[in-house]
């Protein structure tokens, strides 16, 4: 297993089920799993030749029971380390397991949404193109909640186009906008949030510019080599007028560690 920490980030390379009941107490989750939604073995080719896709995108990806059997493992494994707001972004397949996970535990559930104004092409014979994504999101008593009353459930965003400014190369990279809205509405500044199905540390990008304090956790070593670069290159840019966290040892002293 390897394991970086960079800046108020610790990064694992491995297998999230190895590492879950290793970890201390977290204040959310914010997590992406494989959706079930790959296609085996399939490689489309846009209209004029332009615009290869991948779409058979992780490994063990096309058992859709397979998976969702392994996120609702996972889930239950991050449970137990006390976050009280919980999102995981999710295939439409794994809802049922994902929901009953979190109101199994003390969470009530809703569903938040990413809408895309210029969604990709659709997939070959599925007619519909995906220009809109869900979350779960659950919530326990004493959550953070950052957001107004008339905070929106559905969030604008497009998905990055290849060769676009902060695209990298992993097949369903989230939007930053979308993610880190929801770690600034779910977290504050200094909260630890948990994404056990990292990718390319898009949720710790967001925690690095925001002031988190955030644990990854990805099973892949070329996606892991990219989320480490990119949250290097986010401490060393982060956004303005966003306190960094105190070191650990100040917070003590006070009886505030987390
Ligand atoms: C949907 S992607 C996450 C994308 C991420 N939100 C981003 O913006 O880049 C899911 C990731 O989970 C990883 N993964 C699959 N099984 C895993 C496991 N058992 N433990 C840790 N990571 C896993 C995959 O390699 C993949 O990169």
């Amino acid at each position: 297993m390897r394991v970086e920490q960079i800046g108020d980030c610790t990064l694992y390379n491995a297998d999230c089920m190895d590492v879950l009941p290793t970890l201390g107490s977290v204040d959310a989750v914010i997590t992406d799993p494989p959706y079930s939604v790959s296609v085996a073995g399939s490689t489309v080719t846009g209209r004029k030749g332009k615009g290869t896709r991948n779409l058979d995108f992780f490994k063990g990806d096309t058992d859709w029971r397979g998976m969702t059997s392994i996120v609702g493992d996972a889930m239950s494994l991050a449970i137990q380390k006390g976050p009280r707001s919980f999102v995981a972004w999710c295939g439409h397949r794994q809802i049922g397991r994902i929901v009953d996970e979190l109101e199994g535990s003390g969470f009530a559930t809703r569903l938040i949404y990413w809408r895309k104004k210029c969604p990709p092409p659709s997939p070959p014979g599925a007619g519909f193109c995906s220009a809109a994504e869900h979350a779960v999101y659950g919530y326990k008593p004493g959550r953070q909640w950052n957001g107004g009353q008339y905070e929106h459930n559905v969030f604008d965003a497009d998905s990055y186009r290849f060769g676009q400014p902060g695209k990298v190369a992993h097949p369903t990279q989230k939007p930053f906008a979308l993610i880190a809205w929801n770690v600034r509405v779910l977290t504050d500044p200094g909260d630890t949030v948990l994404d056990f199905f990292m990718g390319s540390g898009t949720t710790l990008v967001a925690c690095a510019k925001l002031g988190r304090r955030g644990i990854g956790i990805e099973i892949d070593p070329g996606y892991f080599d990219i989320a480490c670069k990119r949250i290097e290159d986010a401490y060393k840019q982060p956004d303005m007028f966003v306190e960094r966290p105190a070191p650990a040892e100040q917070l003590s002293m006070l009886g505030e560690a987390k």
